[in-house]
């Protein structure tokens, strides 16, 4: 192991290697030490991992806790004003991606049920038409348009709103909301403002549910007694979010790719049943949810290097698909590729909980997509398309699409 690379001072971000790719230095630390010493802007020490083998068995090793807020209120180290975590953060009510078992367990074993393949599968219909209707909005409009306002994020939302029963017409609030959580450093104050304004209201949502009941995840959450109100508020709050945001950018930064990918897409549209495993693909090459945090509540050895307890642990789950000793070729999108294995959808008791319902949606997403606008194309360059990469999400801000009417 290379002791002479130098310590990492802050998170690499910028995405020097291309929109697609992870930005060159997390490629180098990966090559020359997957497990690699880390200062924090502020000047607390952690560490980095980079790569494949290290950063599936942190995230399945139960000695990193979760309790470090990742990426929903705020991100420490990234976020102005915010103090370097000494000690796992205090838990928030419901927000159990944030917790260790056995609180996580009480919680997510609720919502178990609700997620299974056999559940999706069975939505899987009217997954479809809420794409195809999207679309047919779409269609109706004249070119060029924002793909991601028109289709990307529309899609997931109008579905995770209809399986929680939050009335779509309610989106400005959230979707407004939520996008302030995801930008990088904004100011702490401002999170709370949007946390406080989404909270409130999913607060009276469930109350509501609660007392009269529906057909919905959240009011068969509700009908468990033991969940309090600010539970039921903060799982509220984490289904919400984590359900519309990640798709959507997948949607969009995946049809930018495979719009870049030109001799790919022509493939996916003369075999769509390559589909599952290009979206399977474009989840490992894309990771749109790429870093998380942990902390280390023992000494760990790792990669030949001890993870002092207390420190700060930084995995990049981009880097960590794209690492050679797992995947061949792995900076190429190749949609034949068996790609399964791939850590987009994290690991260990974490992973996860809506990926079925992500690739549900995916699939009929991209279908519709593919079969209903064979023309379309960047209605701009490629460079001038906007990057989140000011978001813990990534993806793109606008995505001008265009296409040939006539065709349609
Ligand atoms: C957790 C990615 C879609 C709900 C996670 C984690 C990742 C992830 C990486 C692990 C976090 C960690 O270990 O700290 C994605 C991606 C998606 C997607 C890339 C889309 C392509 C969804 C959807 C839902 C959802 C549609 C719908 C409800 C959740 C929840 C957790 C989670 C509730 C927390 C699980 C836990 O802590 O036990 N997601 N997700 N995700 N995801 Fe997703």
């Amino acid at each position: 192991m290379s002791r002479t690379i130098p310590t990492q001072h802050g998170l690499p971000m910028d995405r020097d290697a291309g929109p697609f790719d992870p930005p060159r230095q997390i490629t180098r630390l990966r090559e020359a030490r997957p497990v690699s010493p880390m200062i924090f802007p502020d000047g607390h020490e952690g560490w980095l991992v980079t790569g494949y083998d290290a950063v599936r068995r942190l995230m399945a090793d139960t000695r990193l806790s979760s309790r470090q807020d990742i990426g929903i209120l705020h991100v420490p180290y990234e976020t102005p004003g915010m103090p370097a975590a000494t000690e796992p953060s205090p838990q928030i009510p419901g927000l159990f991606i944030a917790m260790d078992p056995p609180d996580h367990t009480r919680l997510r074993r609720k919502l178990t049920g609700a997620f299974t393949v056999k559940r999706m599968k069975q939505l899987e219909d009217h997954i479809t038409d809420i794409a195809e209707r999207q679309l047919d909005e779409m269609a109706r409009l004249t070119p060029p348009v924002d793909l991601v306002k028109e289709f990307a994020l529309p899609v997931p939302s109008l579905v995770i709103c209809e399986l929680l029963g939050v009335p779509y017409a309610d989106r400005e609030n959230f979707q407004v909301n939520s996008a302030k959580f995801l930008v990088k450093d904004q100011p702490l104050d401002e999170k709370m403002a949007a946390y406080i304004a989404l909270t409130t209201y999913l607060s009276d949502l469930v109350t509501s549910k609660r007392a009269a009941p529906g057909e919905d995840i959240l009011s068969d959450l509700a009908r468990h007694d033991d969940l309090t109100i600010e539970e039921l508020t903060g799982a509220a709050f984490l289904l919400l979010l984590a359900g519309h945001e990640t798709t959507a950018n997948m949607l969009a930064l995946g049809t930018f790719a495979l719009l870049e990918h030109p001799e790919q897409l022509a493939e996916l549209r003369a075999d769509p049943d390559l589909l599952p495993d290009a979206v399977e693909e474009l989840l490992r090459y894309l990771a749109v949810a790429d870093i998380f945090y942990r902390y280390a509540t023992e000494d760990i050895e790792l990669g030949g290097e001890t993870i002092r307890k207390g420190s700060t642990v930084v995995v990049s789950l981009l880097a960590a698909n794209r690492d050679p000793q797992r995947f061949d070729d792995p900076d190429t999108l190749d949609i034949r590729r068996k790609a399964r294995g791939h850590l987009s959808f994290g690991h260990g008791v974490h992973q996860c909980l809506g990926q079925q319902l992500a690739r549900i949606e995916m699939r009929a997403g991209f279908a519709g997509l593919l079969r209903r606008f064979p023309t379309l194309e960047l209605a701009i360059p490629a460079d001038d398309v906007k990057l989140r990469t000011d978001m813990n999400i990534y993806g793109v801000h606008e995505l001008p699409v265009t296409w040939m009417e006539t065709a349609r």
